[in-house]
């Protein structure tokens, strides 16, 4: 398997990186967020939208949802990944703040982190992979010799997510309310008991919080121990 394992926290600029990244070696991206994201969508549909993140909570707990039964398929589409519930390509449905808010439920049920990790491992055997998420390096991929850790203040990572909303349109958040949302995130990804956000003890650090996008790029490129 070839696999290079980018891990960091949200706003770090890893899946921004690892499109990039891919894109020059000609790897896939597999962005495990996303089907993070496209599960909780699909439970919300599931379970309705109206509940209280609490509520999504219990309902999800009571009802043992089968992720395999909620109808979500993560394919590889012209050399991407498509997230798919049904036939519906979900991927822009899939960043609401509305499902930000519940992931947690989703990510911290072991069951939904083992169907996850199922789907990356299956990409990673049919092609080469730039896989982005919290615990690529520590669970997913331990054996990979290519793994890296991205980091950046929770400032500068509150700034990037409100300046690329703002490039999509318009910001449905203040400033401060990305950076506190982002806070509490960081705090529950750090958390969790399966799969917590940390850096793999091999993995190279990268603050990037001075670091232009190609700077970060360049500094992977010089790590990795693949030749093209
Ligand atoms: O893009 P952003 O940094 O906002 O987050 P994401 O990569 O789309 O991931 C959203 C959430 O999914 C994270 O905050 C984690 O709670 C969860 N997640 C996870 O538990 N494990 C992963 N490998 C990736 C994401």
């Amino acid at each position: 398997m070839k696999v290079i394992a980018l891990d960091g926290p949200a706003g770090s600029g890893k899946s921004t990186i690892a499109g990039m990244l891919a894109e020059k070696i000609g790897f896939l991206h597999a962005d495990s967020g996303a089907i993070y994201r496209t599960l909780t969508l699909a439970s919300m549909q599931k379970l309705g939208a109206g509940n209280s993140p609490q509520d999504f909570g219990e309902l999800f707990q009571k009802a043992v949802l089968d992720p395999d039964q909620l109808g979500i398929q993560v394919v590889l589409a012209d050399g991407k990944q498509s997230n798919r519930i049904g036939q519906a390509d979900v991927g822009r449905e899939i960043r609401t703040p509305e499902v930000t808010s519940r992931i947690r439920f989703i990510a911290d049920n072991v069951p939904c982190r083992n169907t996850v990790n199922r789907l990356l491992r299956e990409f990673a055997e049919q092609t080469g992979v730039v896989a982005d998420g919290r615990d690529m390096g520590t669970v997913v991929f331990p054996d990979t010799p290519n793994k890296f850790f991205l980091e950046a203040s929770v400032e500068v990572r509150a700034r990037r997510r409100y300046e690329e909303m703002l490039g999509q349109g318009s910001s449905s958040q203040s400033l401060a309310e990305i950076e506190r949302d982002i806070a509490r995130r960081d705090q529950e990804d750090r958390s969790r008991a399966v799969g917590a956000l940390r850096k793999a003890d091999d993995a190279i650090l990268i603050d990037t919080s001075d670091l232009s996008r190609d700077g970060v790029l360049s500094r992977i490129l010089a790590h990795i121990q693949y030749r093209f």
